[in-house]
C-alpha cells in the first residue's frame, strides 16, 4: 500500500472586516475550502466574518481555545478577549460559535478550552506576565457589574451556559489538570492548577469514539471509559509567545471527536497545534488566525514539521 502524500498547504489572506480598509480580497468559498488532496488550510482573518463563508455541515468537529478575557494582548485590532465588558466578550463568542454550529455536521462536536480570571479590584494595570512581559494586556478591564474586587469571575461557566442557551448540547465539563502549573504568590486561596475543556454537541446524538480514548484502570489490568479529569502538563512551543495547547490534550479531543479524513476546524489557530495533530492523525484541518505573524508561525510549523511527509 502506498503512503499517503500530504499536499502542499495553503495560506489564504482573508477578510478582516467587510467594507473596511482592512479588507483583504478572497475568491469566496472556493479559496477557503480545501482543494482536492489538500489537508490543511490556514486562513488569515477574523473568525467573526470568515466562518460565515463556509457551507452548513462542513466540519466534523471543532477544537479550539479562544483568547481569555482581558488576559493577553495578541497585538491586533479585532482580537477577541480585548472587549471592554464581559457581556461583549461572551456575546462575541456566542456569535462565533453559532457559526461553528451551523458549519458542523449534524453529528459534530465542539471541544472548547477556556480559562478563568479574577476581577482586578479596580486596578487599571496588570502585573507583568512572568513568562512573557511583552504579551500581557496593558490594562485590566473594569470589574463586571455585580462582582466585587478579587472575585473569581467564573468565565468558563458563564460562556458554557450562554452557549447552552444558544442551542448547544453541553455534554461534559472536562477538567484539564496541569501538574506543572505556574506557581502563584497568593496566600489567601489555593494555587489554580486547572482549566476546563467543555464538550458540546450540535445534536442529541453525535459522533464520539469512546473506544479511541479509553484509559487504564488503577490496577492497569484493563481499560475503562475515559474520566473527566485529564492530567496533562502544559508545554511551550518554540516560536509561539502565548499559551499553546499541549498536543496530548488535542489528541484526546481529536480521536474522540473525528474520523480519519474528516475536516476539523480551529477558529483560533494560534501556533497551529490542532492542525499539527490533525496531520499526525490523518485528519484534515482548516484554521483561522487573525494575527498574520501567528499564522506564519503555524504555517511554518506545519510545513517544517511535516517535510518528510511530502509537504
Ligand atoms: C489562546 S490562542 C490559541 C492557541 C492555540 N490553541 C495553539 O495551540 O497555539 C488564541 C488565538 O486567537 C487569535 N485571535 C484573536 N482574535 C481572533 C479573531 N477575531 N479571529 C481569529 N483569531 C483570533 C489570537 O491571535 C491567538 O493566536
Amino acid at each position: 500500500m502506498s503512503e499517503k502524500v500530504l499536499s502542499p498547504i495553503t495560506k489564504v489572506e482573508f477578510i478582516k472586516e467587510p467594507n473596511s480598509s482592512n479588507h483583504y480580497q478572497t475568491n469566496g468559498l472556493d479559496s477557503l475550502m480545501l482543494g482536492r488532496g489538500e489537508d490543511f488550510k490556514c486562513i488569515v482573518g477574523d473568525s467573526r466574518y470568515a466562518l460565515t463563508y463556509f457551507n452548513d455541515n462542513t466540519f466534523q468537529c471543532c477544537i479550539t481555545s479562544p483568547p481569555y478575557w482581558g488576559l493577553r494582548d495578541y497585538n491586533i485590532v479585532g482580537q477577541i478577549g480585548a472587549e471592554d465588558s464581559l457581556d461583549e466578550y461572551i456575546s462575541d463568542l456566542v456569535n462565533i460559535f453559532r457559526e461553528v454550529r451551523r458549519t458542523l455536521k449534524s453529528d459534530g462536536t465542539l471541544w472548547l478550552n477556556i480559562g478563568d480570571s479574577y476581577t482586578s479590584g479596580n486596578r487599571t494595570w496588570r502585573d507583568t506576565d512572568k513568562k512573557n512581559a511583552a504579551r500581557a494586556m496593558s490594562y485590566r478591564p473594569p470589574t463586571p457589574p455585580g462582582l466585587k474586587p478579587k472575585d473569581l469571575i467564573g468565565i468558563p461557566w458563564r460562556v458554557a451556559l450562554a452557549l447552552q442557551d444558544d442551542g448547544w448540547y453541553l455534554r461534559a465539563d472536562i477538567v484539564w489538570h496541569k501538574p506543572n502549573c505556574q506557581p502563584e504568590s497568593v496566600k489567601d486561596r489555593p494555587t489554580r492548577s486547572h482549566e476546563y475543556v467543555f464538550l458540546f454537541s450540535k445534536s442529541e446524538k453525535y459522533y464520539y469514539d469512546h473506544e479511541a480514548i479509553k484509559e487504564p484502570t488503577k490496577e492497569k489490568t484493563k481499560l475503562r471509559n475515559r474520566r473527566t479529569v485529564w492530567s496533562i502538563n502544559t508545554e511551550g512551543f518554540n516560536g509561539a509567545h502565548f499559551a499553546v495547547f499541549p498536543p496530548e490534550l488535542v489528541r484526546l479531543c481529536l480521536l474522540a471527536g473525528s474520523k480519519p479524513d474528516t475536516i476539523v476546524l480551529d477558529p483560533f489557530l494560534g501556533s497551529g497545534t490542532v492542525a499539527q495533530s490533525c496531520i499526525e492523525h490523518k485528519r484534515k484541518c482548516i484554521g483561522v488566525e487573525l494575527n498574520p505573524d501567528y499564522a506564519d508561525i503555524a504555517y511554518d510549523r506545519i510545513s517544517t514539521t511535516n517535510k518528510g511527509l511530502g509537504l
